[in-house]
């Protein structure tokens, strides 16, 4: 397996290096902003439990991040299409994608022994599920904008 570059920029062109929450993630919808908020939570759990060895720790972490994943998933789907989002199939392609290749990098990550590359999987798999908040729901911000779907700054 290839590990790649960790940490893809967000379009702001930050690094998402601590997966702390940034104001710039922000897209002022509730139901989802706070969805990637606890997204970044189990990742930053996830990290340390695997920067601490706890492989039971880190598999109870990714149960719960890829559940809630899904769920976010779907929740944004119903309101995309539902606010009429012009890109909503293909974003709901987009989701889909980074769910399976996030389950094909955990996969592998459970071969893996070593400490080192352990952490670097974990690190690449959650690069996926960090996408949906850093890069491709970023597109949809000046859609929500422009027809009234946020909150008022
Ligand atoms: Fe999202
Ligand atoms: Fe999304």
């Amino acid at each position: 397996m290839v590990i790649r570059q960790f940490y893809p920029n967000c379009s702001a062109g930050i690094p998402v290096k601590r997966f702390d929450w940034l104001e710039s993630f922000e897209l002022r919808v509730p139901e989802i902003d706070s969805d990637h908020r606890a997204m970044l939570d189990l990742m930053k759990a996830t990290r340390a439990a695997a920067a601490a060895g706890n492989r039971e720790r880190v598999e109870h972490y990714i149960d719960r991040l890829f559940a809630l994943t899904q769920n976010h998933f779907m929740r944004e789907e119903t309101l995309m299409l539902r606010w009429g989002y012009p890109d909503a199939k293909m974003h709901a392609t987009y989701h889909q994608r980074l769910l399976d290749r996030a389950k094909e990098v955990r996969r592998a990550c459970g071969q893996i022994e070593s400490q080192e590359a352990f952490e670097e999987c974990c690190e690449e798999m959650m690069t996926f599920l960090i996408d949906d908040v850093v890069r491709g729901d970023m597109k949809m911000k000046s859609f929500l904008e422009t027809n009234g779907l946020t909150l008022p700054e």
